[in-house]
């Protein structure tokens, strides 16, 4: 580990539970301010099973208070190639923690269609970016991500060089992992973000963690590392497990 001096918003909270609220904190935050100064909210949320207490919180009675939901778009980072109805699927999670129990105009839902073709729906998810975010000054208020224990972010997967440095905004990957087809924001996407906060939890994740802000640069084989937001560094926020692997 070089021991690389760790980026200024690392908040490292005491258990899985209290990272995911200090998550809905940032959520809520940044909507009041996107809110405020434009008027809209356009969220993409990640996937996998770490962001689902911080969509239950988000749905909590008294937190869900705080959010205009009428002014809220939501996109997704990343979605498996499967039905909308299947364990898998990140919106389904989505959907149930978060989605089916706040006042979110339907057509504010913008799933991916991981039932499609990957191709086609990669550029049909593209052209809706272009259309959504066009009057955003071209970028999304706030981007959640998780960290696979392999380096992963989104479905930027290790090696899949094409795609980390697509031109597109939106491309579909391969994950050789789950050998299965996906659908992406590209890091040209992510990074111009005006927020990009990583939320990660679990011992099984620290030597990654500990990779991606200490170690040597390597975004071919670790692409969290893509994620270099233009409006300033990513936040991460970490509970002690996935903090465990950090030097001082
Ligand atoms: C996905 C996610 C992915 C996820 C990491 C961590 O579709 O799986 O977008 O990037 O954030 O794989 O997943 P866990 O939270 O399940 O560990």
């Amino acid at each position: 580990m070089t021991g690389k001096r760790l980026p200024a918003k690392v908040a490292v909270l005491p258990s899985a539970e209290l990272a995911a609220d200090a998550a809905a904190g940032q959520f809520v935050a940044a909507a009041a301010d996107a809110i405020r100064s434009r008027g809209t909210f356009i969220v993409a949320l990640s996937g996998g099973h770490t962001p689902q207490r911080l969509y239950e919180l988000l749905a909590t009675p008294h937190i869900a208070a705080q959010v205009d939901w009428s002014r809220v778009q939501v996109c997704w980072g990343d979605e498996r190639c499967v039905p909308p109805d299947t364990a898998e699927s990140n919106y389904r999670m989505a959907r149930e923690a978060l989605l089916s129990h706040v006042p979110l105009p339907a057509g504010n839902v913008h799933r991916m269609r991981g039932e499609d073709d990957p191709d086609q729906e990669a550029h049909r998810y593209d052209e809706m970016m272009q259309r959504l975010l066009g009057g955003s000054g071209s970028r999304l208020d706030l981007v959640l991500l998780g960290l696979g224990t392999d380096g992963h972010t989104a479905s930027l997967f290790p090696g899949a060089d094409a795609v980390h440095d697509s031109t597109q905004w939106v491309a579909p990957a391969f994950s050789e992992a789950h050998a299965q087809w996906r659908i992406t924001l590209t890091p040209r996407l992510i990074n111009a973000a005006a927020e990009v906060v990583f939320l990660v939890s679990g011992a099984d994740k620290a030597d990654m963690v500990a990779r991606v802000l200490q170690g040597p640069r390597a975004p071919h084989d670790i692409p969290a590392q893509l994620i270099a937001p233009i409006a300033g560094e990513a936040a991460w926020i970490l509970d002690g497990g996935a903090a465990s692997a950090l030097g001082g």
